[in-house]
């Protein structure tokens, strides 16, 4: 019997060796003749040296800090490199694939987002702070990539503050706790209609090189109607404009959300039946696709209007698909449940169902639709390794949302597993399969690129332990097979009949099994 129970707070990943250790993806897509910016993650003692086996000249690397720049190679194709890493404790390499073509996000793209752990209540430095956390934290050795900006960067017209304040929109002020609203309300373009910041973000452009000056790569955030959901500017109108602006700034993922949007969706059904979804968001995915950067398009639209089917043709990368999941945190392990079986067939390198972001440690709290307090997320600590090891076996975006200015521990331990990573990262982007739904018990299994193959088992029993028999010779189709728990990074040795496995109350287990 081997015992997966997890205890309240138990941080089970093992903190990282001293000896160099590179993970991240072992492929990545990039349009050709772009600008590019790769951090290779690796965990390990600094000082270390990184040196780069057939890069392409296009690159450079600043071999100090394993940062690889420049630009992506003119011609298409996959450029295979071997990436070095070492210290005085060890050395350590392995393959990097870029694949130069049209596709981006050949593994699920990974990075933290504001807005569970800030909501309107965002600046400058609280995005700073996200990045300068990534690399203090670990986060960034594990491979987290983004740092995400979400609504609230933007201005708020005048004329709608006005109408707020008129009405006593008693609700907006009631959601917008925490929006400086002397900062933000202002004229939101300038007379060419670019597109403003508010007062709390003085540099968007700033903001983005002090966040590629870590390898980093930064995200922002827009909506293709006249305004966000925060009622702030959208891109309604300058579609062509804001993608030229943000790729200027130096951003290298759009969030485009639908917001106001909804509005001008129903009213183009009502006066034209043949009115296409991809047609309307169309304009902006185009447009970014003009520029000189590399932009992920994550679009969102509540799941609604079925975006698996139509999103990945029109050169989406990921698409919603669902409501706000920090509305219903309850809903995580179904989100995940539909991924791995009704949306399964529409996941796969380049393009990617999302549920949403790992809503994980410190969150502005919500109820309704308002924001009342910050406060942990209210899942239990079971619940939450369940959260990130079913992100990570349906290859969902591997974006957390937590307040950057209280992260814990074991938020932190949380979060940067290198191999809970590698199963979310893994370049067959294959999604687990449900192999069994039933009183509470979920097993799934996601095969690897290696042969090796991931197995989650879940207990959605909030009350109950449950033993959890493995038979790993019908999983893997061999007699005898190897199993590591992941989660602890430890081999459990070779077996030849079925392995027991206790979890607790809302447990996991995950495992490589081969
Ligand atoms: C919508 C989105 C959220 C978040 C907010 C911001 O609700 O679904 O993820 O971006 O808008 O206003």
């Amino acid at each position: 019997m081997y015992d997966a129970r997890i205890a309240e707070q138990e941080i089970l990943t093992p903190p990282p060796a001293a000896a160099p250790r590179i993970n991240g993806p072992k492929v990545y897509g990039a349009r050709p003749d772009k600008a590019f910016v790769y951090r290779i993650p690796t965990q390990g003692a600094r000082p270390m040296v990184f040196e780069v086996e057939g890069l392409p000249p296009s690159l450079t690397l600043d071999a100090g800090r394993g940062i690889l720049g420049g630009r992506s190679p003119r011609q298409r194709g996959a450029y295979r490199m071997t990436l070095h890493a070492r210290n005085g404790q060890g050395r350590a390499w392995r393959g990097f694939v870029l694949v130069v073509g049209d596709q981006l996000a050949l593994t699920p793209p990974t990075g933290w987002n504001h807005w569970g752990g800030h909501a309107s209540n965002i600046s400058d430095g609280i995005i700073r702070s996200a990045a300068d956390l990534f690399v203090q934290g670990g986060l960034a050795d594990v491979g987290y990539q983004f740092i995400g900006l979400d609504d609230g960067w933007m201005r708020m017209a005048p004329a709608e503050y006005e109408r707020i304040q008129r009405e006593k929109d008693e609700g907006y002020l009631r959601k917008h706790r925490g929006l400086d609203f002397a900062r933000t309300v202002g004229a939101p373009r300038d007379a060419g209609g670019n597109i403003l910041p508010n007062g709390l973000f003085p540099d968007m452009k700033g903001l983005a090189d002090y966040i590629h000056g870590f390898g980093l790569r930064a995200g922002i955030y827009s909506s293709p109607g006249p305004m966000t959901c925060q009622s702030l500017e959208g891109s309604a109108g300058h579609e062509e404009q804001d993608a030229r602006q943000f790729a200027a700034w130096g951003y290298d993922l759009l969030k485009y959300d639908e917001c106001s949007a909804g509005k001008l969706i129903a009213q183009a059904r009502r006066e034209r039946p043949d009115f296409e979804l991809a047609t309307f968001w169309r304009p902006m995915v185009a447009s970014i696709e003009q520029t000189d950067r590399d932009l992920v398009f994550n679009l969102c639209q509540y799941g609604a209007g079925d975006p698996w089917r139509w999103a990945p043709g029109i050169g989406v990368q990921t698409w919603r698909t669902g409501g706000d999941l920090n509305h219903h945190l309850e809903r995580y392990f179904d989100q995940a449940l539909r991924i791995a079986t009704t949306l399964r067939a529409f996941n796969g390198p380049g393009h990617w169902n999302d549920p949403d972001f790992l809503y994980v440690g410190r969150q502005v709290q919500t109820r309704g639709n308002h924001f009342v307090a910050a406060a942990d997320s209210g899942l239990d600590s079971n619940q939450e390794y369940q959260y990130v090891s079913l992100w990570a076996m349906v290859c969902a975006p591997m974006f957390f949302s937590t307040d950057v200015n209280h992260v814990s521990d074991f938020t932190l331990g949380l979060l940067s597993n290198p191999e809970v990573m590698a199963i979310n990262q893994d370049e067959l982007g294959h999604t687990a399969e449900v192999l069994e739904n039933e009183s509470k018990r979920v097993v799934m299994l996601k095969r690897l690129a290696d042969g090796f193959k991931a197995l989650g088992v879940f207990n959605r029993d909030a009350e109950a332990e449950v033993v959890v028999e493995i038979d790993g010779a019908a999983l893997t189709g061999k007699r005898r097979w190897a199993v590591r728990d992941v989660w602890r990074q430890r081999d459990l040795g070779l077996c030849e009949n079925g392995l027991a496995v206790r979890l607790s109350p809302n447990g996991v287990g995950l495992f490589r099994l081969g």
